[in-house]
């Protein structure tokens, strides 16, 4: 249960907490004209978690502490920044949150979930930026306000406002709940260098490309289509039903790039996985478990392996981005 404080008087200091998340299923269409593909994937949100405070400033501004802070861009490229800014603009506080003049923001970001991972740790920082400013302001936007504003701002957005497990699709932004028993527990093992999505994604078509049937005809790309399977098993509640069920289309464009992943993933099949996945666009590999107890040896068997730079027992889905503390800045 979510702690939260408030206290009389204004607002002067906001934390949302906000999660990260792996694709269960992860189908990619064709590339669309507008440089996207279309996909059917299923989000799940797991407790490995970012927290952002908000606080009124004259300036905008950003800190980024812990997990791979340093390559985190500090300036208006950052995704919190850019959520901010566009929540002002969207809700008439055009300039203030650029830090024109008084009516800035700090924004504080401490990062667990890393950066260029496949977890969607910027889309995460945006969407509790979001939830926070909406808090420090008191600008009392709908969750699918926000959603509106952070589908602009990166296709995981909506997913971190939401959490759970949900089926995304077009850019991944169109949402719909799923039906999911349980708790699932899953390991999750960093790789030593992050992944740039656009490059996988590109990866990805040119691997498609170069595909050929056996009469050396080009095999075209599908349409992506909703595994009835997994979603029978994620309403079963059992891993072991869920395991196998588990895909990505990127995860050969992602292995291309580093091919060391492979030995992780079999690291992680070895020390008993049901499912052993890169997540979204990689290169974090995520291992299900068959209980709390499996986790935990899958997660030193692994560590054991010497294959990746870290790894961490998390369980999923947990709820998206949410205030945790509000109040006046002691
Ligand atoms: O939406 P976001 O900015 O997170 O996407 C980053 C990049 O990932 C896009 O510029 C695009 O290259 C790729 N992408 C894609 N199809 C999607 C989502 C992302 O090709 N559905």
């Amino acid at each position: 249960m979510t702690h939260v404080t408030h206290v009389d008087g204004p607002t002067d200091s906001v934390t949302a907490r906000v999660p990260a998340k792996v694709n269960l299923q992860l189908s990619v269409g064709p590339l669309r004209e507008d440089g996207y593909h279309d996909l059917v994937t299923v989000f799940h949100a797991v407790s490995l978690f970012d927290e952002v405070t908000v606080t009124s400033a004259e300036r905008t501004s950003v800190i980024v502490t812990g997990e791979g802070g340093p390559a985190v861009p500090l300036g208006p490229a950052n995704l919190a920044v850019r959520a901010a800014a566009a929540l002002a603009r969207a809700t008439g506080r055009r300039g203030k949150a650029a830090g024109q003049g008084a009516g800035g923001v700090r924004i504080d970001i401490r990062k667990r979930i890393p950066v260029a991972a496949g977890l969607a740790g910027g889309s995460a920082d945006a969407a509790a930026a979001l939830v926070a400013c909406n808090e420090l302001w008191q600008t009392g936007l709908s969750v699918a306000e926000l959603t509106e504003i952070g589908a602009r701002i990166g296709s995981d957005v909506p997913f971190s406002l939401a959490g759970g497990t949900a089926v995304g699709l077009g850019r991944g932004e169109r949402l719909t709940t799923a039906l999911v028993s349980g708790s699932y527990q899953w390991v999750l093992a960093f790789g030593a260098a992050g992944l740039s999505t656009p490059d996988v994604y590109a990866a990805c078509d040119r691997l498609r490309a170069a595909r050929r049937t056996k009469d050396g005809q080009p095999v075209g790309v599908t349409e992506p289509q909703l595994s009835t399977a997994l979603m029978a098993a994620l309403r079963s509640g059992d891993p072991a039903a869920v395991g196998p069920l588990l895909t990505n289309d990127l995860q050969p464009a992602a292995l291309s790039m580093q091919p060391l992943l492979r030995r992780a993933l079999q690291a992680g099949r070895e020390h008993g996985a049901l499912g052993a996945i890169v997540s979204g666009s990689g290169p974090t590999c995520a291992f299900l478990a068959r209980s709390a107890e499996s986790a935990r040896e899958l997660a030193v068997g692994v560590t054991g392996a010497g294959v990746c730079r870290a790894v961490v027992h998390v369980s999923g889905p947990v709820p998206g981005a949410s205030v945790v503390q509000s109040g006046a800045v002691a």
